[in-house]
């Protein structure tokens, strides 16, 4: 039985299929536009192939044409892969807005030419008032407040964010970027089948807000169908103010008082001073050794460094290529079973670690080896509960002191991985009259009780629980790995919530172990598992070989249509980049 996904299902049911030809067919709107009006879908259950583009000059791979054009068109400028990764997001926020925006947040990494890595981190923060209480009506939990509305959006950090990569990181001013952007706005951007489902799915909740049903939806208060043009006059005015007046505007100007107005006659509790306190901050990736390579992940309050990491950590102890070569099944049963052990760790000791003690111990590899040794590759085993890493009350993170990823390389060597979200499709659902923003729903990803399940069916502890300032934890896991000489060998993350963290990990072990190209990478069919509920997924396109041979393992199997979208770039010793985007959707891997 095929079942539609937790959270933007829309986005990515039964896989829309454009007939692609290289990277040229995508390099003018009019030519992307064609070739998704032209209306070549067709629903299927076998992987598809990944896009690809190569050039040792620079590439980039994002979920949408124009956003990968104006990452090109950056690099054209003389700007690097900072530069593209600013321009091509900023696109995003205007073609892809039900995924990312200037209302949403996003964690990045970035590798500069010196080897020197950071990650920059512009998630969410909760605003001063907020308490865990705030999501309880009648002494119970109510998800649809976390979810819809005004109490469900956090202090946005995108423009923060975007604005620090390009003058920390960056060669060229983001102001072009801004205004080219501004432009396709207000030109308008042709709706995409995927877009057209997604805002067709989220239209009843759009209709509960006037400013948001007045650009997403048409004049009879129905959504815009594909190959309509949806223009975003205010969205434009708004990226030519932070272009004239940087993100200044946005946190302590206009918008923040805009939108605390607003959010307030709604019953909202965001103030301008929560816009004026939020700040970007720049971490130490999390840096764990796999076979032969450094792999870097993003530290809390990302929960997927930790995880990828552990899961590394206790596959270090198999010869997983081998395991894989003599049967595919049994090395799938084995990335489930890592998974649900790190999950389960996930679940309890996870939080924002400015705010909740989390143990450096969980990437201790006599820790996770000990984990792991309960793992039987004939069957599956029960996890019970979280593991008890070493000194968990003593050394601690941090304390020392619907979502899309874009990657993008260049010559000179700067590699960016970025997730960047609003959470669930179009955020909280609302638009801040006049400017064109939705606002997130990222409260959502705090445990708003421990036991209540989120969008996405995670479950958290006190660790997650929502206080003043904090950030809510997240599943983004860009990712960048290096070699034994510090050179940038892959850069990949994804989007699908806690999908997210397991897809990485197999684009890992398949990149790493099974020496895969990164495009056969993406398009394999992939399982996941996220220890609670106790169910394995598989997409639709995995054979069925594999999946009865799960079921043989003890494995209770639900079929989706896909999960997750992932982007990713490899690169060779000869300084060869190869881009490549995830045909789960319309996306667009393209080279300068
Ligand atoms: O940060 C997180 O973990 C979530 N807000 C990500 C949401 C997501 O990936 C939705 N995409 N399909």
């Amino acid at each position: 039985m095929i079942r539609p996904e937790l959270s933007r299902r829309e986005f990515l049911s039964k896989s829309t299929i454009r007939s692609v030809g290289s990277a040229a067919a995508f390099s003018t709107a009019a030519g992307w536009n064609n070739l998704l009006l032209r209306g070549q879908t067709h629903t299927t259950t076998d992987a598809l192939p990944a896009q690809v583009a190569h050039s040792s000059r620079g590439v980039i791979a994002t979920v949408h044409p124009l956003a990968s054009q104006a990452g090109i068109a950056a690099l054209e400028r003389g700007g690097n892969a900072i530069d593209a990764i600013v321009a091509a997001s900023l696109m995003l926020s205007v073609v892809d807005g039900h995924n990312s925006g200037l209302g949403g947040g996003c964690l990045a990494l970035v590798r500069q030419p010196d080897g020197t890595t950071v990650a920059i981190d512009g998630r969410e923060m909760a605003p001063q008032a907020a308490s865990p209480e705030m999501f309880f009506r009648d002494g119970r939990p109510d998800p649809n407040l976390s979810q819809i509305g005004p109490l469900a959006a956090g202090v946005p950090g995108l423009v923060a964010a975007l604005e620090r990569l390009s003058q920390q990181y960056g060669q060229i001013d983001w102001k072009t970027a801004l205004h080219l952007a501004a432009e396709r706005a207000e030109e308008g951007f042709i709706v995409s089948q995927g877009y057209a489902r997604v805002l067709k799915s989220s239209a009843s909740r759009l209709r509960q807000f006037p400013s948001s049903a007045s650009i997403l939806l048409d004049s009879s208060g129905q959504p815009w169908r594909a190959g309509q043009t949806i223009q975003q006059r205010d969205l434009a005015r708004t990226l030519r103010a932070i272009s004239e007046q940087g993100s200044e505007w946005f946190y302590e100007g206009e918008f923040a008082h805009k939108a605390a107005t607003f959010l307030a006659s709604a019953g909202g509790l965001m103030t301008a001073d929560d816009f004026a306190k939020y700040h970007t901050v720049q971490r130490p990736p999390i840096q764990t050794q796999y076979r032969d390579h450094s792999v870097l992940g993003f530290p809390p309050p990302s929960s997927g460094g930790v995880h990828i990491a552990q899961m590394l950590g206790m596959l270090s102890g198999y010869d997983v290529r081998s395991i894989f070569e003599s049967s595919e099944a049994e090395g799938l049963h084995l990335l489930i079973e890592v998974m649900k052990r790190a999950m389960a760790d996930r679940a309890y000791w996870l939080g924002d670690a400015d705010f909740a003690k989390v143990p450096r111990g969980l990437l201790d590899l006599d820790y996770l080896r000990q984990r792991a040794s309960s793992i039987d590759l004939s069957q599956v085993t029960e996890v019970a509960s979280h593991g008890m890493p070493p000194r968990a009350d003593l050394d601690l993170f941090g304390q020392q002191k619907h979502t899309t990823h874009l990657t993008a390389a260049d010559a000179q060597g700067n590699v960016v991985a970025i997730t960047q979200t609003v959470n669930t499709s179009f955020g909280c659902k609302m638009i801040v009259p006049g400017t064109g923003v939705v606002l997130n729903n990222e409260m959502d990803d705090f445990s708003i009780s421990p036991g209540v399940r989120n969008a996405f069916g995670l479950v958290g502890s006190a660790a997650n629980l929502v206080a003043p300032g904090k950030r809510p934890l997240s599943s983004m896991s860009p990712t960048l790995v290096l070699d034994t000489n510090g050179m940038p060998v892959l850069s990949c993350g994804a989007a699908g919530g806690p999908k997210i963290i397991t897809t990485v990990l197999q684009l890992l072990v398949r990149v790493l172990d099974l020496q895969q190209p990164i495009a056969q990478a993406i398009a394999s069919p992939r399982v996941h598992h996220q220890w609670s509920p106790d169910t394995t997924i598989c997409e639709a396109a995995m054979p069925a070989a594999i999946v009865a041979g799960l079921e043989e393992r003890g494995h209770h199997v639900d079929r989706i249509a896909s999960a997750a979208v992932a982007q990713g770039i490899t690169r060779e010793e000869t300084g060869e980049l190869t881009a490549a985007s995830d045909p789960r959707v319309e996306s667009a891997a393209l080279s300068l």
